[in-house]
């Protein structure tokens, strides 16, 4: 069952009914300023922090759920009834409805009683604030008689405090009324320099900046008591909870449209000129009333929406695919490209499963985000390596998290997560191959943040590696830590008190554990610094480094190989945990996918069969789940991820971060068919059609679908923000369609399934633009390239003389 429909050609999710199974979020902005917002208006907006600058306030985990928003109200003063054009709060039956999901903006419409209302929200590139653009038309044969009531409710920026510090916060609460414009202060006069408005361009028959005036006493957002009478309060917030609302009224013909902007706002003023007049105790709005005044004049908002429309336009126009399928065309064209932005721009932050709240940015998560936005944001991948590399701690090692505002590493989480470092080299690997920016590895990184460290880049790396040479096990594969890329794999934790962190918690001395995934990840990390390595002219080293790696080949193929599949580990009693001796917990997928895809196995055809044990042990029609059998039972030697019920995140769900290395993998061994059939399998856009079942957006990956041991199988969780996206990106598009960039130049080389004729790319690479046809002649993974007409030698499209921007290549693929 559907809940919408793809507009690809404008590149929206049109949602045609507002009850979807679960709230259907967009993100609004793209550089400092920030929002979530559901098909329902539902959502919060902050200023770079969801946590300490918080500008609206929004409830989770309540009923009903997804309270809090960009309200707006209808009133018709004939017969008094009110409505909520979004649907929520008020859950009028509406006559049609759409929300519009695009790039950085929705727009929600619908029609009540033969008025037609439609809002359209967005953040202008290069300001701090929001757009609210209200069209009402009267479709009526008579005259109407409406009052629009805009609404919000303001948090009192710092998101924690706001939800715990009522004492205090029930008497901090201040705000400013002028001209019409609602300004929140709350703490503004102590030590903030900063302060929010909300701004109408029409004048107003009222408004309202207390919480409980707008409502009433025990009414909520469905019933607001002052829409209810037709006349906000002229309410002055002192304490309790500031609001903003605007009353405006409106006439209109039979036909007649009208336009209502609104503005939300974020402005932070010089601490030397915080009031006016100076010594006062009222803010200075000398800066910010011009950019007020700007974004209410209507043709200044079409100019904003047309440039962001632009801004996308150019950003996706990096890499265009034209397939036989819809479902991959409109992934990569379109969403799954934006949600790669999305995880750059929030990484685990600010979703409808995070709350904002929770604070640090993760080593291994923003290394692997980085592959799926490099190709649009180079510089900023190239800021982000720099800002990650310099939390590394002096031996190699990484804290498993840092803080976005100070760019440190977050002592509680700290670190020992011993797959951590090996991701920095596969996340400048990529960085390099994209933008051919080699400075980069002799840019001077410190180490944990403290001057005086610095080192080149390159030296990071290479302590990267050493890490894990450092920290071998009992029978010479990579010592685990507290957890390698699964965070729940928790061998030297061992705890029995209820609340204890799993991650954090360590009972084990840690000398045991061993880790298969690392073993791979190293080889997968070795090889690409040997790359480098030569590239850079460093023969002896790039050999040591391809030995390190064959050791490690060597000890997997030993003790990391359990008859049909890889291993996952061994715990601290030195027993295999993922094997077939195992009671639960068998086969996982890590392995599978990561010992491939580092080349392990493909020569003597362990590889094959480990994936043809993928296929019969771990495969669902609804994506390839983690480990079989589930856990049944919590296990102590074994940590988190046997404290899930069966079927549910680690514990053998599909968490699909992981399904894309099985795709890379059916692709290195020329499978295309398999390959395609998982990527299909989890694809948002195929599964649209079972949105009842998979339930979260159709248009972005989740973290989750429950697995087959589960009471709810195929029922997605945790949607946008996960490395999921990152990696499917990379799967379809540089794997399946196998446009890839390398040290050399862009690589062509499509793994498909027999039945796709071709297709065609156009993909901007370090200041080129390539027009890729390739055609299929026969079965196979054969390429034979054309590079403006001339045939050439292998499948990497040489690069071309200086000052060529375009070239034009053909591939016919198969034999
Ligand atoms: C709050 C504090 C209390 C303090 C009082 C006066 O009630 O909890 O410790 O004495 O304020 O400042
Ligand atoms: C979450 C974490 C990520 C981890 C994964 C598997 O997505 O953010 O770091 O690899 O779970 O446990």
């Amino acid at each position: 069952m559907k809940f919408g429909t793809f507009d690809d050609a404008r590149r929206e999710y049109v949602i045609t009914r507002p009850d979807t199974p679960l709230p259907w979020i967009n993100y609004l902005g793209c550089e400092t300023y920030f929002g979530i917002i559901s098909n329902t208006a539902g959502g919060y907006s902050f200023y770079r922090d969801a946590r300490m600058r918080r500008l609206t306030r929004y409830r989770y985990n309540n009923a009903p759920l997804d309270f809090g928003g960009r309200y707006i109200y209808l009133r018709d003063a004939a017969d008094g009834a009110y409505w909520s054009p979004s649907w929520q709060p008020t859950k009028t039956k509406l006559d049609d409805y759409t929300c519009r999901h695009g790039m950085g903006y929705t727009t929600i419409a619908s029609t009540f009683k033969g008025i037609r209302a439609e809002t359209r929200y967005f953040v202008p590139l290069g300001e701090t604030l929001e757009i609210w653009t209200t069209t009402i038309t009267n479709t009526r044969a008579t005259a109407a008689d409406l009052d629009l009531f805009s609404s919000l409710e303001f948090a009192l920026w710092e998101a924690w405090d706001d939800a715990t510090n009522y004492q205090r916060n029930y008497s901090t609460g201040q705000v400013e009324v002028e001209d019409g414009v609602i300004y929140h202060k709350t703490e503004y006069r102590e030590r903030r320099d900063h302060f929010a408005y909300f701004a109408c361009s029409e004048s107003l028959a009222g408004f309202d900046t207390q919480r409980d005036a707008f409502l009433g006493a025990y009414r909520d957002w469905r019933e607001p008591l002052a829409v209810e009478q037709g006349a906000l309060t002229n309410s002055i917030a002192h304490g309790w909870q500031p609001m903003g609302a605007h009353q405006v009224k409106l006439t209109l013909q039979p036909g007649e449209t009208r336009t209502v902007t609104f503005v939300l706002g974020y402005h932070e003023n010089p601490q030397d000129a915080k009031f006016d007049p100076p010594g006062s105790q009222t803010i200075n709005k000398q800066i910010v009333k011009p950019v007020i005044s700007k974004y209410l004049q209507p043709a200044n908002v079409e100019a904003a929406f047309e440039a962001l429309r632009a801004y996308w336009a150019d950003l996706l126009g990096i890499f265009q695919v034209h397939t036989p399928d819809a479902h991959v065309d409109r992934m990569v064209n379109v969403w799954n490209a934006y949600q790669n932005m999305v995880t750059f721009n929030m990484s685990r932050s600010t979703s409808l499963y995070e709350s904002g709240i929770g604070r640090g940015m993760g080593f291994r998560d923003s290394n692997q985000d980085l592959l799926g936005f490099v190709h649009m944001v180079p510089e900023r991948a190239r800021e982000r390596i720099l800002d990650i590399a310099s939390t590394q701690l002096p031996n190699g090692g990484a804290y498993h998290q840092y803080q976005p505002l100070t760019k440190r590493g977050n002592n509680d989480v700290g670190s020992n997560f011993n797959d951590d470092p090996l991701w920095l080299i596969l996340g400048v690997a990529a960085y390099l191959k994209e933008s051919g920016d080699w400075s980069v590895l002799d840019a001077l990184v410190p180490y944990d943040n403290a001057a005086g460290t610095e080192t080149p880049l390159y030296e990071h790396l290479q302590r990267s590696l050493q890490y894990t040479l450092d920290r071998l096990g009992p029978h010479g594969l990579p010592l685990i830590g507290r957890a390698d890329w699964n965070d729940c794999l928790n061998l030297n934790c061992f705890s029995d008190t209820p609340g204890q962190s799993f991650q954090t918690t360590t009972n084990k001395d840690g000398k045991v554990a061993e880790s298969v995934l690392i073993a791979g990840l190293f080889v997968l990390a070795a090889d690409e610094l040997a790359d480098i390595a030569l590239a850079r002219g460093l023969q002896a080293e790039a050999q040591r480094y391809r030995d390190e790696a064959a050791k490690m080949v060597t000890v997997t193929d030993e003790h990391g190989w359990d008859g049909a599949w890889f291993k996952r580990a061994y715990d601290d009693f030195g027993q295999p945990v993922g094997s077939s001796v195992c009671e639960e917990g068998q086969i996982f997928i890590e392995p599978q996918g990561i010992c491939v895809m580092a080349g392990i196995g493909l020569a003597d055809g362990r590889a094959t069969k480990a994936l043809d044990s993928v296929a019969t042990r771990l495969a669902t029609p609804h994506g390839i789940v983690l480990q079989q059998p589930a856990y049944s039972r919590y296990h102590l030697n074994l940590g988190e991820i046997s404290s899930y019920p069966p079927g549910y995140k680690e514990n053998a769900g599909v968490f699909c971060h992981t399904n894309p290395w099985i795709m890379i993998a059916e692709a290195m061994l020329g499978r295309g068919e398999a390959a395609f059939d998982y990527y299909q399998r989890i694809n948002p856009s195929a599964r649209e059609a079972i949105s009842e079942v998979h339930r979260c957006e159709p248009y972005v990956y989740a973290q989750m679908i429950a697995g087959i041991d589960a009471a709810t199988h195929g029922e997605a969780k945790n949607s946008w923000l996960s490395g999921t996206a990152a990696w499917n990106y990379v799967a379809i598009t540089q794997w399946l369609l196998g446009i890839r960039p390398t040290l050399n130049g862009l690589q062509v080389a499509p793994v498909l399934p027999a039945s796709w004729p071709g297709f065609t790319v156009t993909r901007r690479f370090q200041g080129v633009t390539y027009t890729i046809e390739v055609v299929r002649r026969g079965p196979g993974t054969q390429v034979a390239l054309e590079v403006d007409g001339a045939s050439v030698h292998g499948d990497v499209v040489p690069r071309p003389k200086p000052g060529v921007s375009a070239v034009s290549v053909r591939a016919s693929l198969g034999s």
